[in-house]
C-alpha cells in the first residue's frame, strides 16, 4: 500500500507519521497519536462527531485527507485547556448546563464552539446555532447546547 509522510503541528507540537495514503485525519488521530475524543458517526462528513480545528476552521476530520494535513496545525480537544490547565470553558458550561448525554458528539460540539468563539467571541444565539449546524446530536435537544455555549462566552477568561 502506497505511504505517505506528513509532518503538521499537533495540539502544539510538530509529529511527523508515515501512513497510507488513503487515510483520513480523524483515523491518524486516533490510531497513531490514541487521541480518541473525536468520534466516527458517519464517516461521511455529515454529523460534525469528528470535528477538530485546522488552521484555526473546524473540519469534518473523517473526510480531510492526510495529505493535505502536510504544514497545517492541528487542535483536537485533547489540546484545549483552562486557564488553570483543568477544564476548558466550552468544557465546563457544557457540564453546568447538562448538555451531555451520551457524549458522542459532544467534542465534535466543543471544537465547533471554540472553532466559532475563537472568531466571533460575542456570537448571537442565531450564530452559534449557525456554528454548531453541521454538528448532529441525538440525545440533548440542542438548548442546553446553545445555552452552554452562551454561558462559555461570557465566561471564557480570555483564552479562546
Ligand atoms: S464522522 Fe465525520 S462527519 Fe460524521
Ligand atoms: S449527547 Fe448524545 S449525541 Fe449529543
Amino acid at each position: 500500500m502506497e505511504k505517505v509522510s506528513v509532518s503538521f503541528t499537533l495540539n502544539g507540537e510538530p509529529v511527523t507519521i508515515e501512513v497510507p495514503t488513503t487515510w483520513n485525519l480523524l483515523k491518524v488521530l486516533r490510531e497513531c497519536f490514541e487521541l480518541n475524543g473525536a468520534k466516527e458517526g458517519c464517516g461521511v462528513g455529515e454529523c460534525g462527531c469528528c470535528t477538530v480545528i485546522v488552521d484555526g476552521d473546524a473540519v469534518n476530520s473523517c473526510i480531510y485527507p492526510i495529505p493535505e494535513i502536510e504544514g497545517r496545525s492541528v487542535l483536537s480537544v485533547e489540546g484545549i485547556s483552562g486557564t488553570d490547565g483543568g477544564l476548558h470553558p466550552l468544557q465546563k458550561a457544557f457540564l453546568e448546563n447538562n448538555a451531555v448525554q451520551c457524549g458522542f458528539c459532544t467534542s465534535g460540539m466543543i471544537m465547533s464552539a471554540k472553532a466559532l468563539l475563537d472568531k466571533n467571541p460575542e456570537p448571537t444565539e442565531d450564530e452559534i446555532r449557525t456554528g454548531i449546524s453541521g454538528n448532529f446530536c441525538r440525545c440533548t435537544g440542542y438548548v442546553q447546547i446553545v445555552e452552554a455555549i452562551e454561558m462559555a462566552a461570557k465566561n471564557k477568561e480570555g483564552n479562546f
